[in-house]
Parts: structure tokens; sequence; C-alpha cells
């Protein structure tokens, strides 16, 4: 990629959509959460990272992130403040979006700093990437503060340096990923599709240790040591073409899902209570723990929220619509 250096002047921010207030500049961008239509992985590779083929559906559970210019006085530091439904999101140079702008300021060499804060809706460690979002919502939002203008096609190699699923919120939709889930190629869809999230009780659980748990398993089966991931199934391409909510629900597929179960038994009577009041489907999304329920409606959607929210075994639910589009730039 390119080694952009950024040359303030006082015209950057002619050119740029930004808000000023007084000396400061805003900028505002929205990143949306994903959920897994599809997920097969293969054995990992040296690297420890498992060869995937995915589909990703944006959904409408949306992460704000508001970047603002500092005074001089700042010293160029990155800071970041976290507005609400952050617990257990560390707000030091470890976040992944501290890690963002970090990344952006060092390949462009931007010395300004920037005041970040996060209006968190997607669950910290939930399987929808919603730190994930963050970062790419956090690079889009400094791209422009910094007037750094990198293209979608490097900011998207600077996503991929930062995790597996950063890209996918750059782009938004519904994808196909390959790789470790972040060569995306869009795939075009038709039609709105309505899920209820059911959001566990007890925390999250982490990614690596459901890779592991994944592994463990794997080892259990010889046969299936070393395969290679399965293909995107044509009726699942075929089901999302032609708006056929019915043919989705059917060939939803999550390879983590057995994983995540075992690691947290309780999800299995989420998914049954959830299909028993309604849904089409319901499977884990990603590495879990938030239960994605396919519904044919509204009525439907209501039918499963309730029974979940009554049955103690979630901390919250939330309907969502997808596909939706990726990072945009608000206010
Ligand atoms: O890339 P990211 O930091 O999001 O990945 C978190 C962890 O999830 C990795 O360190 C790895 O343990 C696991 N992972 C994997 N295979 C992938 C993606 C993630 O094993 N394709």
């Amino acid at each position: 990629m390119n080694h952009l250096r950024a040359v303030p002047g006082a015209d950057d921010t002619a050119s740029c959509p930004t808000r000023t207030y007084g000396s400061a500049t805003t900028v505002r961008v929205e990143a949306p959460g994903k959920i897994n239509l599809f997920l097969s992985a293969g054995a990992p590779g040296a690297d420890g990272y498992h060869p995937l083929t995915t589909v990703f559906q944006a959904v409408r559970l949306i992460e704000t992130v508001t970047a603002r210019s500092q005074s001089h006085a700042a010293h160029g530091s990155i800071t970041l403040s976290l507005e609400k439904n952050a617990d257990g999101v560390p707000a030091d140079s470890s976040n992944l979006a501290v890690r963002a702008a970090r990344l952006l300021a060092d390949a462009t060499g931007v010395t300004d700093g920037v005041d970040l804060t996060i209006r968190k809706r997607i669950p910290v460690a939930g399987g929808m990437a919603g730190g994930s979002a963050d970062a790419a919502a956090t690079l889009t939002a400094c791209n422009v503060l910094w007037g750094t203008e990198l293209s979608p096609d490097e900011l998207r190699d600077l996503a991929a340096q930062l995790g597996a699923d950063v890209p996918f919120p750059l782009m938004g939709a519904t994808a196909v990923g390959h790789g470790r889930g972040d060569q995306l190629t869009p795939l075009m869809t038709r039609g709105r599709y309505l899920w209820v999230l059911a959001f566990a009780a007890h925390g999250g659980l982490s990614t690596p240790a459901v890779f592991r748990r994944f592994d463990e398993l794997v080892e259990t089966r010889a046969s299936l040591a070393g395969a290679a991931p399965a293909e995107v199934p044509e009726r699942m391409t075929s089901a999302l073409r032609t708006r056929d909510a019915r043919g989705l629900a059917a060939t939803l597929h999550n390879d983590l899902q057995e994983a995540a179960v075992s690691l947290r038994p309780e999800l299995a009577e989420v998914m049954a209570i959830a299909e028993s009041a309604g849904a089409l489907r319901a499977i884990v999304s990603g590495s879990g723990p938030t239960v994605a329920a396919l519904v044919p409606d509204a009525r439907v959607a209501t039918h499963v929220a309730r029974a979940l929210a009554a049955s103690g075994l979630v901390r919250d639910t939330a309907r969502v619509d997808g596909p939706v589009a990726g990072v945009r730039m608000v206010g």
C-alpha cells in the first residue's frame, strides 16, 4: 500500500465532510454488526488461523464512533471514552479502535492525535464482531478527520492487519469470506431478512477459546482432521437471490456452533426455545454466544423475543434486519 503522509493545511477541512465546533472538528461514523449465515472451518495453518469459508450478513445493530480533533496541547495522543454497554471493553491502547487509529497514523505519518468516543450496541465478545465494527468505523473516521485520504483498498488492507473480521464492516451488505475470513467477495442478494438476537446471560466467549474447542472436537473425529473448508452451498446463494427466507433457514450452518454449545450448554436450549416459538431456524452467531433466530415476520419476532425473555436464559433480545450497508458517515 502507499504510505501517504498528511499535510495539515488551512483548507484541509474544506474538502472533507467534517463538522467544526469552535476549534474542534468532529467526524461520526456508524458500522454494523454481522451474523455468519454460513461458516465452515478447515484445519489450522502454521499461523494458527483456520482457513474459512463464511457468508457474512451485516445487520442493523449499529456501533457509533465519534472522532474529535485535539488541541496541540494533547501531543498527538489517542484517547478513548466508552459511552454505554461497554463492560469488559478495554479503554486503553489494547482496544481495537485505538489500535486502528494508531495503525492509520503510523501508516500515513500523521502526528495529530484524536479523541475517540464509542457508543456500543453490539454485545462484547458476542460473536457479532462489535470490536471489529469499532475498528472499521475508527479507520474511516480518522481517515476523514486527518485528511489522509487512503483509498477503500488501502483501508481494507489496514483493516485485515487488525483482525480477520475487521474488513467486512467496511463493506457491509452480504459477502463471502475466504482465507481467515478477511478475503471478501460481495454476494448479490434480494430482500430483507428479520432476526431476533438473543444476548447471552453470562458474558461473552473468547474467539480463540471457541476455535480451540473446535479443534478438540475435530480431533475426536479423525476423518475430518486436515479437511479444507466446505464451499457455500448453491442452495444458500439461490435462496438469498430469491428472497427465500425458508430456503435460507434450511441452509444456515456454523461449524463453530458445536464448540460454542459445548462451552455454553444453555445455548442449545435458547435455540430450541426460539424455534418452538416460531423461528424458521436459530443458530449461534460466529463464535457465539449470541444466538440469531431467523423469523418470517414481525409478529413471529414478537413471539420469539417474548419466549426468550421469559426463559430467563438470556440477558436481552433485539430485533434486527439485514442486510444493511457498511460504514457510513452520519451527522
Ligand atoms: O483475527 P482475530 O484477531 O479476530 O482472531 C482472533 C483469534 O481467533 C485468532 O487469534 C485465532 O485464534 C482465531 N481465529 C482462527 N481462524 C480464523 C479467525 C480467527 O483460528 N480464521
